[in-house]
């Protein structure tokens, strides 16, 4: 799939960032008008898909596993752009390939991106009992990288200011709706299904380990070689300067990277340079009652 620079000229702005509720979660109204297609998507036994909120990691853990599947060959995974590699389901912005068409395009095994919270997840990949590699983020590092992410992204509604973003964050009023919820959803089913549930922070506290329980949950053996190569070339400053993962091939009418990269700082605890003592305060009073009750656990958020 490219991207043209002409096609998003003609595309209409306003109805492309329009968020609609689906089910309770915001969506893109391109998704939500298509959902029948969604829902009914055909999933392959031995597809893998990496489940995020945004933010999350996907680009990160989609290069990983990426990089599984190509024994840890760094030259195979040139052979095409991150959004070619792992197409991402929902994916729908008109006159261009849907990530369905994509995917209904891609031999087996495919890799399958998407931000859909469990309970929209079409339920092909459940009957097909499909593996999943779901990648949570802790939800300040999530709200910071967002935020900068809706300035970049001509696709996404304008956040306003910081304040505004973080407030409409926190109540789930933005694109796939409650960070709690997604977190939280994905968490409590991960012994129904055949779901890996992974941690950024603990990505980034020791690659290796993680991507070990990466091969170990998709049966796959690897040398330790290979095992290095795939750290090496999936860390934050060799991804930076990737073109085929740091979203820099596509026109500056889809993402605006000027100012601030989509490879922007990729470190756990951002958030302390840009949540106030009072946002962080509130954040925290609202955080603990929203996820009062779980055992799931982040452990650099408060
Ligand atoms: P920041 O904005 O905090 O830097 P997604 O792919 O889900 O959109 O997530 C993007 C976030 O992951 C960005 O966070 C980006 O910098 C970070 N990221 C991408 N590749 C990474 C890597 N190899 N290591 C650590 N963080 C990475």
């Amino acid at each position: 799939m490219m991207f043209e620079e002409d096609m998003m000229k003609t595309l209409d702005m306003e109805s492309l960032q329009a968020l609609v509720p689906l089910h309770g979660v915001l969506l893109s109204k391109d998704v939500v008008d298509n959902w029948e297609t969604i829902e009914s998507f055909q999933a392959r036994s031995d597809d893998v898909v990496i489940a995020t909120y945004p933010k999350a990691g996907t680009t990160w853990a989609s290069e990983i596993i990426d990089m599984i599947y190509a024994d840890g060959d760094h030259e195979k995974c040139r052979r095409d752009y991150i959004f070619n590699r792992v197409p991402y389901l929902e994916f729908r912005v008109p006159g261009m390939p849907t990530g369905i068409d994509q995917l209904n395009g891609t031999p087996s095994p495919r890799l399958v991106k998407t931000h859909l919270p469990i309970h929209l997840m079409p339920n092909s990949f459940w009957e097909k009992k499909a593996k999943v590699i779901y990648v949570a983020r802790n939800a300040k590092d999530v709200a910071v990288s967002y935020f900068f992410f809706h300035q970049n992204v001509s696709a996404l509604p304008d956040p306003g200011p910081w304040d505004k973003f973080l407030d409409n964050y926190m109540k789930g009023n933005v694109g796939y709706g409650s960070w709690y919820d997604h977190v939280k959803g994905w968490w409590e089913k991960r012994h129904d299904y055949k779901i890996l549930y992974l941690f950024y922070e603990d990505m980034k506290e020791e690659p290796k380990r993680e991507i070990r329980k990466m091969l170990d949950f998709l049966g796959k053996n690897m040398s330790d070689d290979a095992l290095n190569k795939i750290v090496y070339h999936t860390s934050f400053d060799f991804m930076k300067t990737n073109d085929k993962v740091n979203y820099k091939s596509l026109p500056k009418e889809v993402i605006d990277q000027s100012t601030i990269p989509f490879m922007r700082k990729g470190i756990a605890g951002d958030w302390k340079n840009h949540f106030t003592v009072t946002q962080n305060e509130e954040f925290d009073g609202d955080y603990k009652r929203k996820m009062s009750g779980t055992d799931l656990h982040f452990r650099t958020v408060i």
